[in-house]
């Protein structure tokens, strides 16, 4: 059997016609930049969220990067976030000057440890916004986070891109900070066909700077007040993002059975099988489990046909870079650990259960146990 670590054919089969009618619909209608579309899907993704406003733009790396710049954010000021991520969460600032300083993760939910976090808060200066990575689909503690944000007169945007439709204490992420940042990368829970990704906030002034950060700086045609960016969110993606959002929670619910029947068939296995706090509703955007032999594991699952990834290789305080930061191996024992032991099995809504369960069954083979 092959089974690909996603499947975006099959995910979307029963949507197909309609999204291939929606392109038609866009093609024909002949506006594709901030039309009708897009002011839809922000509202709707507003609403979803359950936050007043969000704003359409090109990617997450840019919904960050403008999320940072519109809550204020400028060269010379820090952020703090975790090691463990994909690398925009710190560049999208970090190529305006605003360096990252990073935090550690707990080894449960891979996110952000919220006394780390008060310890790098009392000893750095000049740290203006808190970033929280909903890693893997898994709120972050948002009550300590926030807590202890405010103790330190620190702002928090929520690095969402993982995480459509996760729930931290019945609430969705991304409405909990000041403002949060998604990405519609096509893989992601929510994806597009090509690069995308929105901004959630509940404040009128963010929202009116971000609108203006994307299109140039300006207020109206052709009146610029600022300097911006051209960051948007094509009509055609919008389009479709529209129709795909209707399924976003009945995906969410597939991926939560993936993740169900892999903790029953893999339970007993010395893997380390990811975790769901009390109070969160995970939405396993990647199903990542960790386990010592990892190498030797991902080859023999890829000698099974079976297709795994890393997500991440390499902690982002020991990416080139950063070198200039100064963080040394070691620094961040917890995310380092991570680092080398996890793996990403398939997971997407599409999936066969006796998909899942030939993966499992390759694992338990891989270590031995009884089928
Ligand atoms: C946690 C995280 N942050 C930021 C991003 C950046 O999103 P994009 O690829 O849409 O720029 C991604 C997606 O790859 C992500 O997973």
């Amino acid at each position: 059997m092959v089974v690909n670590i996603f499947n975006l054919d099959r995910d979307h089969q029963d949507i197909k016609e309609r999204l291939i009618e929606c392109m038609r619909d866009v093609l024909s209608g002949g506006d594709f930049i901030l039309g009708r579309h897009v002011r839809e899907f922000e509202e709707a993704f507003a609403a979803y969220i359950g936050v007043k406003y969000a704003v359409g733009v090109n990617s997450g790396t840019d919904a960050l990067k403008i999320g940072g710049l519109s809550l204020g954010l400028k060269a010379g000021d820090k952020v703090v976030t975790t090691p463990n991520t994909y690398i925009s969460t710190a560049m999208g600032l970090s190529i305006h000057g605003i360096e990252p300083v990073f935090c550690d993760i707990e080894l449960d939910t891979y996110n952000m440890d919220p006394h780390v976090l008060d310890e790098v808060l009392k000893k750095e200066k000049g740290v203006k916004l808190c970033i929280p990575v909903h890693l893997y689909g898994h709120p972050c503690r948002m009550d300590e986070i926030q807590e202890i944000c405010k103790k330190h007169g620190v702002l928090i945007m929520e690095d969402a891109c993982q995480a459509h439709g996760a729930l931290y204490k019945e609430k969705r992420v991304g409405g909990l900070g000041d403002v949060g940042a998604f990405s519609f990368y096509p893989t992601k829970n929510l994806g597009c066909y090509g690069d995308g990704g929105i901004i959630t906030t509940n404040s009128h002034e963010i929202y009116e700077k971000a609108v203006m950060l994307r299109a140039y700086g300006q207020t109206s045609k052709h009146v610029h007040a600022i300097e911006g960016f051209n960051s948007r969110l094509d009509e055609i993606q919008a389009a479709m993002l529209k129709i795909k959002l209707e399924k976003l929670d009945y995906w969410n619910k597939r991926r939560r059975h993936i993740a169900w029947l892999y903790k029953r068939e893999l339970e007993d296995t010395p893997v380390i099988l990811p975790m769901e706090a009390p109070w969160a509703y995970h939405v396993y955007h990647l199903y990542v489990v960790r386990v010592k032999e990892r190498d030797e594991l991902m080859a023999y699952l890829r000698e099974k046909g079976v297709t795994t990834l890393i997500h991440y290789p390499t902690p982002i305080h020991l990416q080139g870079v950063y070198s200039r930061l100064g963080y040394k191996q070691g620094a961040f024992p917890n995310s380092e650990e991570a680092a080398r032991q996890i793996i990403s099995l398939p997971i997407f809504p599409s999936m066969k259960e006796d998909e899942v369960i030939y993966v499992a069954r390759c694992i338990r083979e891989f270590y031995g146990m009884q089928v």
